[in-house]
């Protein structure tokens, strides 16, 4: 069984006194118990600055709120001029971090390779990677869909020893920052894909790993994602910058989810 995932992704946007400000909205709202009751998961993958912030807010609040971060450097320390670390993650109880987001690899030119070696290293110190793989609207429209996802998919995956729980997140980088996400029908044929991809690198485990959507998500079209087969949560930008918003994503999924 797969618990759904619901993570909201600030990119980089929120100082630590605005992300303050979120949690004291949303922590009132409906997601918090519906995440305490073990309907959802629900995390904030946020900018590093706020992520001691948001741990001693949660922690005070004892909420069930899980934190990532949105990048993480392989090597445990030393001369890396603006990394960070796994274990500087972990001392804030970091539970997520982002992997090979499409803006990390386009702007900052990430390869495959080097978000294996994120990915590996914080698997290794007992984080969650939440690895993104995507395509661009020329590659759809060139029918290479499939073909791309695989790439991306096994040359992310290389230091992954396939029992360390890992997360995938499709996120076609044509829908990222629209509000117009994929189609229900898109969504299923590429987590579909990426569940048989996964299948074929590590067996029946790959029905245990959660796949979730990214990309234009909002309120009003994450009910058509979430009854996809093989989407299990949602990586969510823009719509989770507004608590009040993404409340409402949450609970859209929860009243999914009951139903099912
Ligand atoms: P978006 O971003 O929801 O603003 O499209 C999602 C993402 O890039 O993770």
């Amino acid at each position: 069984m797969r618990k759904t995932l619901l993570a909201a992704n600030w990119k980089m946007n929120k100082t630590a006194a605005e992300a303050e400000a979120w949690l004291e909205a949303f922590y009132p709202l409906e997601a918090e118990k519906a995440a305490a009751d073990g309907l959802v998961e629900v995390a904030v993958c946020a900018p590093f600055t706020a992520l001691y912030p948001l741990h001693r807010g949660l922690k005070k609040k004892n909420s069930v709120v899980e934190l990532g971060a949105q990048n993480i450097f392989w090597q445990e320390r030393g001369a890396f001029t603006g990394e960070i670390s796994a274990e500087m993650l972990l001392e804030f109880q970091t539970k997520y971090v982002i992997c090979g987001h499409s803006e990390r690899r386009v702007l900052m030119q990430e390869s495959s390779e080097t978000v294996s070696r994120k990915c590996g290293a914080a698997a290794k110190a007992g984080m969650v990677p939440i690895i993104c793989v995507g395509e661009s609207i020329s590659v759809r429209r060139g029918g290479l869909l499939k073909q791309w996802l695989e790439a991306q998919l096994y040359e992310s995956l290389t230091f992954w020893d396939n029992q360390q729980e890992i997360v995938l997140a499709y996120e076609p980088v044509w829908a990222i920052g629209t509000k117009s996400a994929a189609t229900t029908e898109d969504a299923q044929e590429a987590c579909g894909y990426i569940r048989q991809i996964l299948r074929e690198r590590a067996g029946d485990l790959a029905d245990d790993i959660r796949i979730l959507y990214g990309g234009g998500v909002t309120p009003e079209n994450i009910g058509g994602l979430l009854i996809c087969d093989d989407v299990d949560g949602a990586l969510v930008g823009g719509s989770s910058l507004d608590p009040v918003g993404f409340d409402k994503i949450v609970m859209a999924a929860v009243q999914l989810k009951t139903k099912k």
